[in-house]
């Protein structure tokens, strides 16, 4: 999880220019994506944009309480910072186990805690969404455009509420599954190594095989840790190709 991948920022699409200065709602991720999202963000700033960024109460990585250039504008969620960051550590644990157990005993403890994940997942979208006074608030303060990490779970349907254009920053996603299905990136699997083989693009035939297997579980276990997100998306036709691509 420590090894850097390269950071890319897909346009997917926005009538944003960048000679005038711009309203930018920021939706930030966590750890490494913050990290490189505050680079963009201090860009934005040198620019002369404004720049509001929307966290959580419960951010590990976001220091909310310090003067920054930019704004925070947190919203409460019924959990601690160290809870969440829990998760993550966990899923380190199950990387850095030693002696390793075997491939389906990791795929068993993955996919438990991925169902934890789907649980902080859930309270952050409800928290975010479902609270009108801060969709009232984010309404009034006019954005251009959000610029989100797809790892800040219903960050779409953020955009899609406010009407707003987005622009993604993602570092990457394990079996590059929400790139592939929610980013439409094209990733053959005989062909692209992805996270976390730690392969190259030179891959014997061995290689290519392991290659297919970690794309085929980790697809599997993203729709599955997607689909009690469904009933989010019912009724917005303007993001039905996510609903399709994305959450079965
Ligand atoms: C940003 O604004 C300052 C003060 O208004 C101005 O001096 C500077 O040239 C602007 N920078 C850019 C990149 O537009
Ligand atoms: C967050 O920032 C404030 C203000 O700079 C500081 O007093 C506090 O110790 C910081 N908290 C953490 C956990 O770093
Ligand atoms: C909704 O958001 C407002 C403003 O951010 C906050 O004061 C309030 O506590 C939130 N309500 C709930 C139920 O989370």
């Amino acid at each position: 999880l420590t090894k850097s991948f390269t950071l890319f920022v897909i346009v997917l699409f926005s009538d944003l220019s960048f000679t005038h200065c711009g309203n930018v709602l920021v939706l930030p991720g966590e750890y490494s994506h913050w990290y490189n999202m505050r680079n963009i963000v201090g860009e934005l700033l040198k620019r002369n944009h404004s720049v509001t960024v929307l966290v959580s109460s419960a951010s590990p990585t976001i220091n909310f309480t310090q003067q920054e250039k930019f704004q925070y504008l947190v919203f409460d969620v019924p959990l601690k910072a160290h809870e969440v960051h829990s998760l993550s550590e966990q899923l380190v644990n199950i990387w850095m186990q030693y002696p390793r157990p075997n491939m389906v005993q990791i795929g068993l403890q993955i996919m438990d805690v991925l169902g934890k994940v789907r649980e902080v997942h859930q309270i952050m979208c409800d928290r975010m969404l479902r609270n009108e006074t801060l969709i009232s608030r984010l309404t009034a303060l006019k954005f251009d455009v959000l610029l989100y990490d797809p790892m800040i779970i219903c960050s779409d349907l953020l955009a899609n509420i406010l009407d707003l254009p987005v622009v993604l920053s993602l570092r990457f996603s394990l079996g590059f599954s929400m790139e592939r299905m929610c980013g439409q990136m094209p990733s053959p699997p005989s062909y692209v190594p992805v996270p976390p083989t730690e392969m190259t693009d030179h891959m014997c035939f061995m290689e290519r095989v392991k290659n297919v297997i970690v794309y085929v579980v980790y697809s599997f276990a993203f729709r599955m840790a997607s689909m009690s997100l469904d009933n989010y998306y019912i009724g917005k036709v303007k993001l039905s190709f996510i609903v399709t691509q994305c959450c079965g």
